[in-house]
C-alpha cells in the first residue's frame, strides 16, 4: 500500500478547509471529509438503501456489460478512482481475469482503513492479481498512479456528480494528462430523473443519510476540537433544477456559536442558516459526452439500464 495522505497532511488539509469554508458568507465544507471509518461505514449503508438506487442501477450495468467492457479495453492494469469497499469493482476484476489480460488493481482511496479492509477481500478472492493500493486524493494525486500498459481507469458510483462543474473540468483534464493511448476511462453518472426520487435518495426514511451528512460534524469535533452538537444541525437535501443537482445541507435549528478550538476560532450559526457539504450533479447523455469531449475524451460506448437511472461510459483520451 503507497500512502500519499498521512493523518498530518490530512489534518493540514482539514484545518484549511474548515477556515477556509466557515468563515465563508454562505458556510460550505467539501465532500471529502465525510469519509473516515464512521463515515465510510454509513456510506456502505446508504447503497443498501432502497431508496438509493444508483448502486443498484450501476452493478446492473456493469454485471451485463463486464464482459464486453474487458473484450475491448483488454486492459491489463485496473486503476479504480474512490474505490471504497471495491465492492462492485469486483465484477470488473471477475471480468477481466476471465479475459485474461489482468494483472494488477490499483484501487485510490482517501479513506485508509476500508481501503485496507477492502484490500484484505480482493487479495484473498483474487489470488495471483497484484495488488496496488494507494492511500490518496483524485484532485491532487492522478500523477502518482502507475502507468504503463494498458489501463482501465474506472470512476464510479456517480462520485463525478460531487465535483462542481468547474471542478469536473480540471478533473478530466488532468487525467487525460495521465493517460496513454491504449487506456480507457469508465465512468458512472447519475442521470436526470423524478425529483421525487432524487430527493428520497438522498434523504431516507430510515435518516441513515441524515447521520452520514451530520458525520462531517463528528469529524470536525475530533480532528479540530471542534463544539458542533450534531443533533442540533437538520439534514436538507434539495433538488436545484437550475443546476441539476441535489444539494447537501445542514441546517442550524437554533442561533448559536461553535467553538473551533484547534483554529483559534469562532463561528456563529443563525437559526435557520444552511451549511453546505455536498453536490451531487445529475446528467443528461449528452452533457456527460461534451463534458468528457472538453476534458480531452472521446466516448466509445454508453450503457443504461431499462430504467433509464444510470449511465456508465467507457471512453479513450483523444490523442
Ligand atoms: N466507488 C464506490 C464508492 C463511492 S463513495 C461506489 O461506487 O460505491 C465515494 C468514495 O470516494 C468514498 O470511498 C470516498 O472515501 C472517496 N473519496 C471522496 N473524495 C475523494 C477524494 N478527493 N480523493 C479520493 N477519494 C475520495
Ligand atoms: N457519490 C454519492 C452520490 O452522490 C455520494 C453520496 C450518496 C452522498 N449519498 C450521499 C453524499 C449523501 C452526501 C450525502 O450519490
Amino acid at each position: 500500500m503507497e500512502v500519499h495522505i498521512g493523518p498530518e497532511d490530512l489534518r493540514a488539509a482539514l484545518h484549511d478547509d474548515a477556515r477556509l469554508g466557515l468563515t465563508a458568507p454562505d458556510k460550505w465544507l467539501p465532500p471529502v471529509w465525510f469519509y473516515d471509518d464512521r463515515g465510510s461505514k454509513l456510506f456502505d449503508d446508504i447503497t443498501r438503501l432502497d431508496e438509493y438506487y444508483p448502486t443498484r442501477a450501476e452493478r446492473l450495468l456493469l454485471d451485463v456489460h463486464a464482459a464486453e467492457i474487458a473484450d475491448r479495453t483488454q486492459a491489463d492494469t485496473l486503476v479504480e478512482l474512490g474505490a471504497g469497499t471495491c465492492d462492485k469493482s469486483r465484477i470488473l476484476l471477475a471480468a477481466l481475469v476471465g479475459a485474461g489480460t489482468l494483472g494488477r488493481y490499483v484501487p485510490l482511496d482517501v479513506s485508509n482503513t476500508t481501503l485496507w479492509e477492502a484490500a484484505g477481500g480482493i487479495c484473498r478472492d483474487f489470488p495471483g492479481l497484484q495488488l496496488h493500493a494507494v492511500v490518496g486524493d483524485f484532485h491532487r494525486h492522478l500523477d502518482v498512479l502507475p502507468r504503463g500498459g494498458r489501463r482501465l481507469v474506472a470512476f464510479l458510483g456517480g462520485t463525478i456528480g460531487n465535483l462542481t462543474q468547474r471542478e469536473r473540468k480540471r478533473f478530466l483534464f488532468d487525467l487525460d494528462c495521465t493517460m496513454d493511448g491504449d487506456d480507457h476511462l469508465l465512468l458512472g453518472a447519475d442521470l436526470v430523473k423524478d425529483p421525487a426520487r432524487l430527493v428520497a435518495a438522498y434523504d431516507d426514511a430510515a435518516g441513515v443519510t441524515a447521520e452520514f451528512n451530520r458525520n462531517v460534524l463528528h469529524v470536525l469535533n475530533r480532528e479540530l476540537g471542534a463544539t458542533f452538537e450534531p443533533e442540533r444541525f437538520e439534514h436538507v437535501a434539495r433538488w436545484d433544477p437550475e443546476s441539476r443537482c441535489i444539494e447537501m445541507r445542514l441546517r442550524a435549528e437554533v442561533s448559536h456559536t461553535v467553538d473551533l478550538a484547534d483554529l483559534g476560532l469562532q463561528i456563529a450559526f443563525t437559526a435557520g442558516e444552511e451549511l453546505r457539504t455536498e453536490v451531487s450533479a445529475k446528467f443528461t447523455t449528452d452533457q456527460v459526452a461534451a463534458e468528457l469531449w472538453e476534458g480531452g475524451f472521446v466516448v466509445e460506448q454508453m450503457w443504461d439500464e431499462p430504467g433509464g437511472d444510470f449511465l456508465l461510459v467507457l471512453a479513450r483520451p483523444c490523442c
